[in-house]
């Protein structure tokens, strides 16, 4: 199971690929948003430089999203972010005009990652397109009383089924159930805030026998 980060921050990206357990980074243009310290200078330029940036940290792959909306638009804003570096992968939301983004920017052998994916049948259409991955949104379905996780069960079933390469990125995850859940399922990767990262290696009793063992090593001294 792969585990990417799912931020545009460089010193949540530094400190977790410092754990030795990131294979890659996600952005979306609400992460990217977050991270701009005056949104007044901030320019399309900024942007591309800040993916670059990325791009240094690690090898792996890095999601950068076009922000155009029809398919022309996105194939030529795909083919500017991907020429930053060879790990970066296009991400374009699940419309229409993104399915044909996606055809056209992996027939170039640009990698993609089909993203706003909330049913089985838009991960079939990513899948068939020729998205490297698809990104099912969990927490998004849980904040509507549906279970978001029931998704990803089904879309790494229907892959199975036909041996589709596309693979399933769980994205929008909240909390180590979501990964814990994803892991059982066969999820190909589940991307995580800075947060969760931190959460799965969290134990109160891992802290509570650290105090004692050290508290016991003292007598060594
Ligand atoms: O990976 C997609 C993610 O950034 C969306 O997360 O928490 O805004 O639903 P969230």
């Amino acid at each position: 199971m792969k585990f990417f980060i799912d931020t545009a921050n460089l010193d949540e990206i530094r400190a977790a690929n410092e754990l030795g357990v990131l294979d890659g980074v996600t952005t979306n243009p609400s992460l990217v948003a977050k991270i701009v310290e005056d949104p007044e200078r901030f320019t399309y330029e900024d942007f591309k430089e800040h993916i670059a940036k990325i791009c240094t940290i690690l090898d792996g792959p890095v999601s950068a999203e076009v922000t155009t909306l029809t398919a022309d638009e996105m194939v030529s804003q795909g083919e500017e972010l991907a020429s930053i570096a060879g790990n970066v992968v296009v991400k374009c939301p699940l419309t229409l005009e993104g399915l044909k983004a996606v055809r056209t920017l992996s027939s170039k052998g640009i990698r993609t990652n089909a993203t706003l994916v909330f049913s089985p049948t838009q991960a079939i259409l990513a899948a068939k397109a020729g998205a490297s991955f698809v990104s099912p949104f969990v927490g998004r379905l849980d904040d509507i009383s549906t279970e978001g996780m029931a998704l990803i069960e089904q879309i790494v079933s229907i892959y199975g089924n036909y041996r589709f390469s596309t693979e399933v990125l769980v994205a929008s995850v909240r909390h180590p159930q979501h990964v814990v859940e994803a892991a059982m399922m066969g999820a190909d990767v589940a991307t995580l805030p800075f947060k969760v990262i931190e959460q799965l290696a969290r134990h109160p009793l891992t802290d509570n026998g650290l105090d004692r063992f050290m508290q016991d090593a003292a007598v060594f001294k």
